[in-house]
């Protein structure tokens, strides 16, 4: 049986260690916080402590304050997350800029200014689209294999002149493995040389069947030079998310994800943070990977300073006490001590975990109390 030692577990769980060892003493289990408790108990006490929890993996849990454990009524619905990827050339950024072309809210906001690899575009409808600069193929397995999966909503790209290429072929099957759903843009149809119709048919080979092929996928002709198809592109991807049901909770304690991250010369350590759930806001402590810090300032993708950042928006977050790493998970904690306290532990972690051996299997030991 798997195991996790009470420290860890309380850090994962946000809580103190020294409150799960008086729930577990209350369990009739006398343990101190380096020691370990196994699976079953430690899936008991994220319950207790009103949490929810997942297994990652068969030999760890991940303590996940999940959308079903929001209490009723206060879901409410988000703006769908939406990356790009395809071979290279074949008009990724293009199709981006081309799609923020559309937004009718950069106009009022004297066009965007500032480019932060991920920002929110306000289609004609009025709807909101958050896009994700294409991470790199390995940016994007790394954070699934991390959790981190971020994205609702996968655009593939493929040029029309070009077909399908072996980039082609890993963003389709990075999309299946993460269990996204796709949308096929097929670009460059301007261009002479273009044979849409032979792309479906290709697409076939590796078990993408759009509708046009009597397939479940979506596809949609393009041209990001010409800007033509765009509008139905954004319906396609509305149309996804409306059955998706996309929800979180705006009112809790923030949560996000690290889209990208760097050291700026003029404002320190800067990162790009998906907010996943909750509202962040300026003043907040918080944790990042094995950094922490308060939120001094917020800034939008239109390079404009905000006081909060809701569900599915992307900010860049100034105040941080160093660089996380892409696909690290930001937390919201009540103040500094435990913010360090938290930071510290997992940067403990992390390097023990670089060095020795998990901790030995003490089930045995308590399974007497049971
Ligand atoms: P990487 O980031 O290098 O992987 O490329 P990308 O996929 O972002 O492609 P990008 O948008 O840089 O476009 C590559 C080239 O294709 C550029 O020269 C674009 O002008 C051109 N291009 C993109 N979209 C279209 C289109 O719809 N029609 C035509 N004719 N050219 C296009
Ligand atoms: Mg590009």
């Amino acid at each position: 049986p798997e195991t996790i030692t009470v420290a860890e577990l309380a850090n994962r769980m946000a809580e103190r260690g020294a409150d799960l060892v008086k729930a577990l003493f209350k369990m009739g289990m006398p343990v101190t916080v380096n020691q370990t408790i196994d699976q079953d108990t430690a899936e008991l006490l994220i319950t207790e402590f009103g949490h929810n929890f997942k297994r990652v993996s068969e030999s760890d849990i991940d303590i996940v304050a999940s959308t079903e454990d929001e209490p009723e009524g206060t879901l409410l619905p988000r703006a769908p997350v939406v990356t790009i990827m395809g071979h290279v050339d074949h008009g990724k950024t293009s199709l981006l800029d081309a799609l923020r072309g559309t937004d009718v809210a950069a106009g009022e906001a004297g066009g965007i200014t500032q480019h932060i690899g991920a920002y929110q575009v306000t289609v004609p409808s009025g709807d909101k689209v958050t896009f994700l600069d294409t991470p790199g193929h390995e940016a994007f397995s790394e954070m699934r294999a991390r959790g981190a999966n971020v994205t609702d909503i996968v655009i593939i790209v493929v040029a029309a002149d070009d077909g399908i290429r072996p980039q082609t072929i890993e963003a389709i099957n990075h999309t299946k493995a993460a269990g996204v759903p796709m949308i096929v843009a097929i670009n460059k149809v301007d261009k002479p040389g273009g044979n849409a119709q032979k792309v479906r048919e290709a697409l076939l080979q590796y078990d993408v069947q759009v509708e046009a092929m009597g397939g479940e996928v979506q596809d949609v002709e393009v041209s990001a030079l010409k800007r033509t198809g765009l509008d139905e592109l954004i319906d396609k991807i509305l149309l996804q998310a409306e059955i998706l049901e996309l929800k979180a909770n705006p009112d809790r304690e923030a949560e996000g994800t690290v889209v990208e991250a760097q050291l700026d010369k003029g404002r320190g350590p800067v990162a790009t943070i998906l907010v996943r759930k909750g509202t962040l806001k300026v003043g907040d402590i918080f944790v990042v990977g094995a950094e922490s810090g308060k939120v001094r300032a917020l800034i939008d993708d239109k390079g404009k300073q905000v006081k909060t950042a809701g569900p599915s928006v992307p900010v860049e977050v100034l105040g941080l006490s160093g660089v996380p790493g892409a696909g690290d998970t930001l937390t919201v904690v009540e103040n500094e001590a435990r913010a360090r306290e938290v930071a510290e532990y997992r940067a403990g972690v992390i390097q023990r975990k670089r060095t020795t051996q998990a901790p030995a299997n003490l089930e045995s030991m308590f399974s007497q109390f049971r």
